[in-house]
């Protein structure tokens, strides 16, 4: 990997990056280029530092050192909502008071928490208010219609099942317009068939021209939807290549399919 790589053509940038928990080097001088509109895996054994990388690149915690761009943009040391608002998303579980509100309700509120409530516009141009919630429910309704919920639109969010509550996580985190969407193990516990709907919605979105970075512990899961796939063991990616490459990678086999 060309450590000096310029960070313009990528979509993500991760620059020598180190967290430490107590002795714990969980990150430990990470290097990572995520190229514009692939899908790209992120593979590696339990306690490898994929979970921490994911929350150092959402904002959650912060790194001990190193430096992370989206496209030529520092982030580093941004609060996650200036990291969701320069594009990047990620999928939160649906919490109690969402499971209380209908599906496309919970879509319309995803919209409007980014924009923030901005009472003057309320006041002195309420045309525009409606205008703009209009178009927030048109986005809602597409983004259901492409992910398969629009027939749920009137449901009670709680009442889904779980594999339809992760596709309405995905639906949420759409209505914030990301370029770059994290995902950490989208295909855990949900049945085959759900598994491969799922993947199909990545591959969809990847022809929108998103870019979308998974986390996936099912190595075989990952190989069929993958562009580029990194491998990462105690802190480090240590190999990165086509799903065809990194089969045969002799430290990958070492450090992670040998074990499974
Ligand atoms: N909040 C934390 N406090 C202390 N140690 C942590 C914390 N989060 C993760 N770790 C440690 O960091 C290492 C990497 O964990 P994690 O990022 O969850 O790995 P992965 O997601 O690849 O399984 C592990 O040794 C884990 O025990
Ligand atoms: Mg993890």
């Amino acid at each position: 990997m060309n450590r000096l790589d310029n960070v313009n053509s990528h979509a993500l940038s991760v620059q020598n990056l180190t967290k430490t928990f107590g002795g714990v080097r969980a990150v430990d001088g990470c290097f990572l280029y995520v190229t514009s509109g692939v899908i790209a895996g992120l593979i590696g054994p339990n306690g490898a530092g994929k979970t921490t990388l994911f929350e150092i690149l959402s904002g959650l915690l912060s790194p001990n050192s190193g430096k992370i761009f989206i496209g030529d943009q520092e982030i580093t040391y941004l609060p996650p909502h200036k990291r969701v608002s320069l594009g990047l998303g990620r999928t939160f579980q649906i919490t109690r008071t969402l499971r209380k509100l209908k599906v496309l309700d919970n879509l319309k509120l995803a919209a409007q928490s980014q924009l923030g409530e901005n009472i003057t516009n309320v006041w002195l141009r309420p045309g525009a208010v409606r205008e703009q919630e209009r178009k927030i429910e048109d986005k809602a309704l597409e983004t259901l219609k492409l992910l398969n919920l629009y027939k749920l639109r009137d449901e009670y969010a709680g009442n889904l099942s779980g594999g339809q509550k992760k596709l309405l996580e995905i639906c949420r985190m759409l209505m914030l317009d990301p370029r770059l969407i994290l995902m950490d193990e989208p295909l855990a516990g949900v049945n085959p068939a759900l598994g491969e709907e799922i993947s199909e919605h990545l591959k969809k979105l990847k022809e929108k021209g998103l870019t979308i970075l998974v986390i996936e512990h099912n190595v075989k899961n990952i190989m069929g939807i993958s562009d580029v796939v990194y491998v990462m063991n105690e802190g480090k990616i240590i190999a990165q290549g086509t799903p065809e490459e990194i089969k045969k990678d002799k430290r990958v086999i070492e450090a992670y399919l040998g074990v499974e």
